[in-house]
């Protein structure tokens, strides 16, 4: 029998050396677990054909919601550390930290970070630690 390594996911952290850049730690099944850090406004997105879920390491992540870019109505969640919050698929999303915050992601192999918007925010997508 062979026996998975276990992961620390703060010595992966240590490596990231830029925020906004999601990087793989793990797969399962199809779905890829990523780790970022995460400062300041992202862009409004969304991602058609995968459910995302955020999971906060450390530090406080918010993420607005709202139904498409004419909705004045946007709902804000704010995760502190040990939350989570899944994103359906399809709808629309901003991240956004104050001060830098340390998450874990998981979402389907392929998928972008910018989602149907893309531009210069986009990250690669299988970058593994
Ligand atoms: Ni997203």
């Amino acid at each position: 029998m062979t026996s998975p390594e276990s992961i620390s996911i703060h010595s992966k952290l240590q490596q990231v050396q830029q925020q906004w850049t999601p990087k793989v730690i793990a797969q399962v099944n199809e779905n890829l677990v990523k780790i970022a850090k995460l400062q300041g406004d992202f862009i409004w997105h969304q991602h058609d054909d995968t459910d995302e879920m955020f999971l906060v390491v450390s530090g406080e992540l918010n993420l607005d919601f709202r139904d498409d870019a004419s909705d004045p109505n946007v709902t804000t969640r704010k995760l502190r550390e040990g939350e989570m919050l899944v994103v359906p698929k399809g709808v629309q999303h901003r991240p956004y930290a104050e001060e830098e915050c340390h998450v874990i992601m998981i979402e389907l192999t392929g998928v972008r970070n910018t989602g149907d918007v893309g531009g210069p925010r986009t990250a690669a997508i299988d970058d593994w630690l």
